[in-house]
């Protein structure tokens, strides 16, 4: 593809994205409203209120837009979207559910973490306190299912999207129970750093992927093919995230740089650094995320590029992409299925 070509592909996908992140936005203040305990409802909204790029629900809306496959799918409404018979869904509701299972994860990941900025802002638990972020993040994961029930589909698909959602919240803690693990050891294989992605971030994008096809009534291998571009999608979205850890200020991702290597993460970069002999361990000393430097982190970067480790990161995603990409032939060819490729790319061309 021409720079010329790459760079409106881009502008395009951006578009799509901060149009559906609008609507979205409005959604989640429609139907996450701050109740009894206010301190409680308040924790609750307070990182879905700073912010985020609402990928996933855009991933999920896109879907039901491909689906649908009518000329007009983005002027359709989502809250009465036409499933494959003609009835009314409510997809809107499911890309809600979805971005606030992201929020639940991304509370208590941060206290796993030990993170102090999310999103731009001081995470969670220590805007408010870590006993208020864990009930925060328990209540969104509830309230993530009752929002899911509103999409108002035939019982048999919403049970069918609940169970996806419901594995995919067991796989999410399977996948950050390894994540901590992993911290402790020096000799993780690209087979289980990949399968550890998988659970703690890739299956959110099957799930955003699956969800709406299963509530319009899409036949089943149409479902097993978007959730397989969801695993290899986010899989790439993962390692991208690893790689934009190491390499974009704090001011710009939104939280701490460098938090990887003080928390001693083991990513497919540490990974391939230690096969090239490189002391992983001793790149970044402190263990304590507000005392590492600028300088140490750059230091650190600079040892994992000669090595090539970012690169042999870049690769494996863009392979990761090109096939996620090829899944979606079951797709109907429309201009929804083009943003959904385009925000293939997008996830790891991002810088933040
Ligand atoms: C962060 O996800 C969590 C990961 C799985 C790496 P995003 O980078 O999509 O975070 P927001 O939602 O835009 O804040
Ligand atoms: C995120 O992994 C996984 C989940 C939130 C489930 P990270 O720990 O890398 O995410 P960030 O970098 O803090 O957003
Ligand atoms: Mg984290
Ligand atoms: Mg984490
Ligand atoms: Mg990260």
């Amino acid at each position: 593809m021409s720079d010329a070509s790459a760079e409106a592909l881009e502008a395009q996908v951006l578009g799509a994205v901060e149009q559906r992140r609008e609507v979205v936005n409005e959604a989640i203040e429609a139907d996450l409203p701050v109740d009894e305990p206010e301190r409680l409802y308040e924790a609750a909204r307070y990182l879905l209120d700073a912010g985020g790029k609402r990928l996933r629900p855009t991933v999920l809306l896109l879907v039901a837009e491909a689906l649908a496959d009518d000329e007009d799918a983005a002027a359709l409404d989502y809250r009465n979207f036409p499933d494959l018979d003609g009835e009314p869904i409510d997809v809107m509701a499911a890309a809600v559910s979805i971005e606030v299972i992201q929020s639940f994860t991304l509370i208590h990941d941060d206290i796993m973490d030990d993170d102090d900025l999310r999103r731009g802002v001081p995470s969670v638990h220590r805007e408010y306190d870590t006993a208020t972020a864990i009930l925060a993040g328990d209540t969104l994961y509830s309230k993530a299912f009752e929002i899911l029930i509103e999409a108002d589909a035939p019982a048999d698909r919403v049970v069918g999207a609940m169970d996806v959602l419901a594995t995919t919240c067991t796989n999410i803690c399977e996948g950050q129970a390894h994540d901590m693990a992993f911290e402790e050891r020096a000799n993780v294989l690209p087979e289980e750093y990949l399968e550890m992605i998988e659970h703690k971030t890739a299956v959110l994008y099957g799930a955003a992927a699956t969800i709406p096809a299963i509530l319009l009534g899409a036949d089943d291998e149409t479902v097993e093919q978007l959730y397989q571009y969801g695993i290899d999608v986010g899989r790439a979205f993962q390692i991208q995230d690893d790689v934009l850890d190491l390499t974009v200020p704090s001011e710009k991702l939104g939280k701490q740089r460098g938090s990887d290597l003080v928390e001693d993460k083991q990513t497919i970069i540490t990974l391939h650094a230690r096969e090239q002999g490189v002391d992983v361990d001793a790149l970044v000393e402190t263990d304590d995320v507000e005392a590492v430097t600028e300088a140490e982190i750059s230091e650190a970067v600079a040892k994992l590029e000669a090595a090539g480790s970012i690169d042999y990161a870049r690769d494996t995603a863009q392979e990761l992409v090109a096939r996620g990409k090829n899944r979606l032939a079951v797709l109907p060819d429309n201009e929804a299925r083009d943003l959904l490729e385009g925000i293939a790319d997008y996830l790891i061309e991002r810088g933040y």
